[in-house]
């Protein structure tokens, strides 16, 4: 992969002017900024755009501006064989075809590694920069928040593979420090009790999701709420207290059945942003990961990629307020979602939001959903909304344990959107589509189908 990594490099030195796409995600914005920052300390001419997906239309519109160079980072993996009067680099870890590999494109896939646990779309970027300079080593922060925006953390509950290289690059550096801890969300900016009544990886039961029942527990625990006037957060608690809370939650997973294996997952490594400030939304990379969705699956890129540049300033306080917006838009897409009802079959479950969910947040909700009491943990996720245009978005989403089965969502997606025209694709474990609207019900059937395969032929 390095010397992948160095021939693209090689590619980016030899051109004048190279033209960035990126995806909208947090993987997304934080490859697009390392790309970015790559080529600005190069003295490159440079541009960027951030898309959805990799359609025939932004194709279309890329061949026509003649760019000397594009480089596709955290997609672009499925048009590799394709397109040749495009002239491109490719820094993706999405699932890709065997006959794609090229010189031009650097896919964990093609090397024999998990795209979806081991490098992301920012990690892929980062090992080209840093092969063009080593002095690129401090943008290894990005391609970390890249990595836990695609949640490569969750399968072992710390980063793996190559991700734990450009961790120990970054922090080698001091740009980056890593501890144990609680892995629920919101450890710096969040009281202690709405921690809890978010947390969803593990759920737990009589906790999540009731705000009484956690102010409760922390008296019960005998944790002070508030410091004065504020609320204190997991960061203000005292080492005593922390462990307090993290056995007794143990002790309500155990003591509901639910076993070492999932209780484990309360603990992992949690990484920081040592140059950012405590307390802040930047700290801690899970909450910067959100930061940035928040703004790119708004259409609001330039305010995460600016925020990713160093900007503490005008783009960081609207990224706050995006912020804001994404976590009520969450709450009611998760209450929406629910009410519509999940409607379970043999081989999976799925919701359809219509257009109470926006497209580009809708894998974010299954996500949340797969971990929730409504339901099934051994059925993969499928949720639908409104594209606009005549079209669907299907976001499916998996638990590790129906992968290791041979699940693989990402082909699934794949084929069932192409047999309706529609495209699909991602990994294993989370995929997306676009199909036809009126066509979910055949949508379904199909993918039921190539599920019940999967499932069935690896046995
Ligand atoms: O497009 P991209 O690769 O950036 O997105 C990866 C997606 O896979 C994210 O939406 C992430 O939430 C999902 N994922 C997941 N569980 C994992 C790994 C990734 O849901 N263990
Ligand atoms: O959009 P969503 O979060 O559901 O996407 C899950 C994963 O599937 C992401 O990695 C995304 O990039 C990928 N995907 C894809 N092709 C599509 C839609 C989504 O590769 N048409
Ligand atoms: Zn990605």
């Amino acid at each position: 992969m390095l010397k992948r990594a160095r021939e693209i490099g090689n590619i980016i030195r030899n051109s004048k002017e190279i033209h960035i796409v990126s995806h909208i995600d947090a993987d997304g914005i934080t490859a697009g900024a390392i790309a970015l920052q790559t080529l600005k300390r190069l003295g490159k001419e440079h541009s960027i755009e951030f898309v959805k997906q990799l359609d025939n239309q932004v194709l279309e519109k890329l061949g026509n501006e003649n760019h000397e160079l594009v480089w596709f980072t955290d997609l672009g993996s499925n048009i590799s064989t394709n397109y040749s009067d495009i002239n491109k680099i490719i820094t993706d870890h999405h699932k890709c075809p065997k006959n794609s590999d090229y010189n031009f494109h650097l896919n964990p896939h093609l090397f024999g590694l998990d795209g979806s646990t081991e490098i992301s779309g920012a990690g892929t970027t980062y090992l080209v920069s840093k092969t063009i300079d080593k002095n690129n080593m401090d943008l290894s922060s990005l391609a970390i928040v890249g990595a836990c925006g695609d949640l490569q953390n969750r399968r072992y509950g710390k980063l793996h593979g190559l991700n734990r290289k450009i961790l120990s690059d970054g922090e080698k550096i001091g740009v980056i420090s890593s501890k144990m801890d609680i892995q629920f969300f919101g450890r710096e900016t969040r009281p202690v009790y709405k921690l809890l009544q978010f947390s969803s990886d593990p759920l737990i039961p009589g906790i999540s999701g009731r705000e009484s029942s956690c102010i409760s527990f922390l008296q019960e625990t005998g944790i002070k709420m508030k410091d004065g006037d504020n609320w204190r957060r997991w960061v203000d608690l005292s080492k005593d207290e922390r462990k307090k809370i993290i056995s007794n939650i143990s002790q309500i997973l155990l003591t509901k059945g639910f076993g070492h294996k999932i209780t484990k997952r309360i603990i992992g490594e949690i990484y920081i942003l040592s140059q950012e400030k405590e307390g802040t939304e930047l700290h801690d990379v899970k909450e910067y990961a959100t930061l940035l969705n928040s703004t790119a699956r708004y259409g609001q890129y330039d305010v995460g990629l600016e925020v990713c540049l160093g900007d503490r300033d005008k783009y960081l306080k609207e990224a706050l307020n995006l912020l804001r917006g994404h976590r009520h838009n969450l709450v009611e897409g998760l209450r929406f979602a629910k009410e519509e009802g999940i409607f379970k079959r043999d081989y999976l479950q799925f919701f359809h939001a219509g257009t109470g969910i926006r497209d580009t947040i809708v894998g974010i909700v299954a996500n949340m959903l797969l971990n929730s009491e409504e339901t099934s943990n051994t059925l993969p996720l499928i949720g639908f909304a409104d594209k606009g245009n005549n079209e669907v978005k299907a976001s499916a989403r998996a638990t590790q344990e129906l992968v290791d089965k041979g699940l693989d969502l990402s082909s699934a997606m794949r084929k069932a959107a192409k047999q309706l025209d529609g495209v699909g694709g991602g990994h294993n474990i989370a995929a997306g589509a676009t199909i036809p609207k009126g066509k979910e019900e055949e949508f379904l059937d199909i993918l039921e189908q190539e599920i019940k395969t999967q499932l069935s032929s690896s046995v």
